[in-house]
């Protein structure tokens, strides 16, 4: 599958992980219509793409995202309203809609500033890193506006109530090490080693059988606006349709590797997989 060439995104795959990169450095990856419009193509095509075993999104340059571009997301649209709306779309399309159903892991790999509209897309992936150095703020208050687009909805499912009201409120920012106090990332390293523990996560899961992986995570999403009835009932019929999609039949496999071959222990790490097939 060639790899298709964008305007403001990059994508770099090597060994089974897809790079995708928010490319307007300059502008410290702020958001602009153009770059919306890129990553829902981008994402849509990557969504099916078998080279594709974990994606991890990050950002050029120093900078993670700076957020809506204030230039020309917002005051190039203002008396726009259908250029306004379907930058909007787009917007809220790849950040959320196609980023947290990707059918592959997702990991945010937060390199640097991370601001606003950028906090949309670390909530949306499966997993977020982020260099200790980086720096994360809700900063709308700051020039005028509250976390619009859906970043209110995000942190208040993402964060405790009370940082979350905080950071929205002040403006404050915070650093990589605190994000990882506050549970807002997984991890937080030293930025010198941020992009080897990230491969690190990924190689990991690529150990997985990915409709497991795929599955589990559909599951974990699913299961967090239904009750415990729902859950339950939802659940049952979730794990009845992976063994009928999973292609390299991972639970007969993993009871003989475990049962009858006594090759490995599931307590302590996946059993070995014979090929891997994409889910
Ligand atoms: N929208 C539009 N342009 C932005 C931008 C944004 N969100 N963030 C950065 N830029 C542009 C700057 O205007 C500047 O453009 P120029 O070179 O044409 O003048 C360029 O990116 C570099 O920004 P600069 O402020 O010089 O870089 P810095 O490294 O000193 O600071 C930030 C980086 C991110 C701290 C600072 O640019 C900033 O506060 N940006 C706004 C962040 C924000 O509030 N985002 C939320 C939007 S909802």
């Amino acid at each position: 599958m060639t790899t298709k060439k964008y305007e403001t995104v990059l994508i770099e795959k090597q060994d089974g992980i897809t790079w995708l990169i928010m490319n307007r450095p300059d502008k410290r990856n702020a958001m602009s219509p153009q770059l919306h419009l890129d990553m829902d193509d981008a994402l849509a095509e990557l969504a099916v793409d078998p080279q594709t075993q974990v994606l991890v999104l990050t950002g050029a340059g120093e900078a993670f995202c700076a957020g809506q571009d204030i230039k020309l997301y917002f005051r190039a649209n203002d008396d726009a309203p259908a250029a306004r709306a379907k930058a909007r779309h787009a917007s809220n399309q790849w950040r959320w809609q196609r980023l947290s159903t990707f059918p592959q892991p997702t990991i945010a790999m937060v390199n640097g500033y991370c601001f606003g509209g950028g906090f949309t897309q670390v909530c949306a992936c499966d997993f977020a890193i982020a260099a200790d150095e980086a720096l994360f703020g809700l900063s709308e208050v700051n020039w005028g506006i509250l976390p619009g687009g859906i970043v209110s909805w995000n942190i208040a499912q993402t964060l405790n109530f009370r940082d979350g009201m905080y950071y929205a409120l002040t403006g404050d920012t915070f650093d990589g090490k605190k994000a990882k106090e506050i549970g807002f990332v997984n991890f937080s390293y030293p930025k010198a080693k941020l992009k080897e523990e990230t491969i690190k996560l990924a190689k990991k899961l690529m150990e997985k059988s990915p409709a497991v992986l795929r599955y589990t995570k559909e599951a974990l999403r699913a299961v967090r606006f239904m009750n415990e009835p729902q859950a339950a009932d939802y659940l049952n019929a979730k794990s009845e349709a992976l063994r009928f999609v999973d292609r390299e039949d991972s639970r007969s496999q993993g009871m003989k590797q475990f049962l009858d071959e006594k090759s490995y222990r599931p307590g302590f790490g996946a059993f070995k997989r014979p090929k891997a097939t994409p889910a």
